[in-house]
């Protein structure tokens, strides 16, 4: 039995084994004089709801849910936050007093937050690229559009997917959807790949003409190493490319502010995660 006295978080996935979510949440807990637990979790596929309420039975209070679990989690929620229920997936959930579950995203938070705080990069009245379509752009197109760019293009490979994204946000801002193959002239400010080519080590077809003077661009994915994505930015035009692994922070930090009430000092953290990751 796990002691009553400890309050217990984890990090839901599969798999999870490399996940750096235990080491970010123990030092905001060391930060924030917070006594609690964080652990990582392998939920087998399957068994989602069970593993959930069995962790909330044994005085688990809040839970991050990544890979492939999130819509399951959007689904297990009894209520949601206004920015979960149109992204369409939880990565926070937390055991109300009355025993319910709410579900919130923090993925979108985190990266507005690294991008324009930790990195000082202005969104508003810019030109932004986002490359992908799946669950992680979903997860981050209302933060980035509340940030009133000019203009949003998400552009796909397959670009039905683009355009329903682009008609599922298109009242929150100037936002418009195309495949890959249908990016020509248009250069932006931004450019963000939240494709999960980075993860095979592959580079999304893009044209490399769209990078703006000063240009800088995002990969929503992390490593030890530059993803071949920053790499051919850099050879490209833009001026400034960053990671993933401040959004991983900042998303982080988002959820303990919903359990714990403290906003932790996310730079100290980003700065150990990075130490950790070219060990
Ligand atoms: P996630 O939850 O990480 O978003 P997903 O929902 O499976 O995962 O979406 C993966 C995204 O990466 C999709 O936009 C996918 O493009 P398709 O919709 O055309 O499949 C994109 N993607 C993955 N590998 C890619 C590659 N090598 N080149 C271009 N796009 C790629």
């Amino acid at each position: 039995m796990s002691d009553p006295a400890i309050d217990r978080y984890a990090v839901f996935g599969n798999p999870i084994a490399h996940s750096q979510s235990p080491q970010i949440h123990t030092l905001f807990a060391e930060q924030t004089a917070q006594t609690l637990q964080y652990t990582a979790e392998l939920a087998e596929i399957g068994d989602f709801d069970h593993a959930v309420w069995q962790f909330f039975k044994n005085n688990g209070k809040g839970l991050n849910i990544t890979v492939p679990f999130k819509e399951d989690a959007w689904a297990l929620a009894d209520r949601h936050s206004q920015r979960a229920l149109r992204a369409g997936a939880v990565n926070t959930l937390s055991l109300q007093p009355n025993g319910s579950i709410y579900g919130d995203t923090t993925d979108g938070v985190g990266l507005a937050t690294d991008l324009v705080q930790n990195h000082q990069i202005k969104l508003k009245d810019k030109n932004i690229l986002v490359i992908g379509a799946g669950g992680a752009v979903r997860g981050v197109l209302e933060a980035l559009l509340n940030h009133t760019p000019a203009s949003l293009i998400v552009a796909n490979r397959t670009k039905e997917k683009a355009q329903q994204l682009a008609t599922d946000f298109s009242d929150l801002g100037n936002i418009t959807g195309c495949g890959l193959n249908e990016l020509k002239a248009q250069k932006f400010d931004v450019v963000i790949n939240g494709t999960s080519a980075s993860l095979q080590g592959d580079l999304p077809p893009i044209p490399d003409t769209v990078f703006n003077a000063d240009a800088c661009s995002y990969d929503m994915m992390y490593s030890a190493d530059p993803t071949p994505f920053m790499t051919w930015s850099l050879q490209h035009g833009a001026t400034q490319t960053f990671d993933g692994l401040g959004m991983l922070v900042e998303q982080a930090a988002e959820s303990f502010y919903i359990w714990r009430g403290k906003r932790p000092d996310t730079q100290a953290v980003i700065q150990s995660i990075r130490t950790t990751l070219n060990a």
